[in-house]
């Protein structure tokens, strides 16, 4: 999922790398998804996404989207040592559809979108994400000529790989607890 919204965005780049090294692997399928191609405007429900009451259009369509899928790779940026408001008011917008599935990171920055992922990490285990270890650290210094294009150093690869196996072993293991339990749909406060 790109998570940054802004013209000129470098997340562009480093979603398509994500995806292009994803899909070349055989037990799973996956789909690039860019929060920009939803408009979603400032979170703009009367009643909070955890009642499951969903009112607009533009929300309806970015749940059944999320609802999709068993896991999540977030590509995203930092902006003041956090991540960007678009992509926490996407994730905001919608509680069931997060509950009880998996997801990892992919962070850029000048200090790898570390303190952005971390921030991440937290917003999740609200939303029953459960987030694995390992991550893709991305130096806007190291990584990015001119801090604009995207040349990552070869060690990304297996970084991403390992947390891509991970990702896809969580994802299996809660899509099967998901199945055999009501608990993606309880709210409990
Ligand atoms: C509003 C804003 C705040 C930023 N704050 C940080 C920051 O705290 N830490 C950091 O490493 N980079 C920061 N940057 C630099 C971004 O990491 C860099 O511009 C990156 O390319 C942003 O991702 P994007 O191009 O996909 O939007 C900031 C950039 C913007 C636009």
């Amino acid at each position: 999922m790109l998570g940054s919204t802004r013209p000129g965005r470098n997340g562009e780049a480093v979603a398509r790398w994500v995806y292009q090294l994803a899909s070349k692997r055989n037990d799973v399928q996956f789909e690039l998804i860019d929060i920009a191609e939803y408009n979603l405007p400032l979170l703009d429900e009367p009643v909070p996404p955890s009642m499951g009451q969903y009112g607009k259009e533009h929300t309806k369509r970015w749940a059944a989207k999320i609802a999709e899928f068993d896991g999540y790779v977030f590509v995203t940026a930092e902006y003041n040592h956090a991540p960007s408001g678009a992509l926490k008011n996407a994730l905001d917008y919608l509680y069931a559809e997060w509950n009880n599935k998996a997801a990892g990171f992919v962070g850029y920055g000048s200090a790898g979108g570390a303190r952005a992922v971390e921030q991440l990490r937290l917003v999740a285990a609200e939303l029953q994400l459960a987030t694995v270890r390992a991550q893709v650290a991305l130096s806007l210094f190291t990584d990015f000529e001119n801090f604009s294009k995207f040349q990552p150093g070869t060690h990304h690869e297996p970084a991403l790989n390992t947390m891509l196996d991970q990702l896809v072993a969580w994802s299996r293991a809660l899509k099967s607890m998901r199945e055999q339990s009501q608990l993606g749909t309880v709210y409990q406060s």
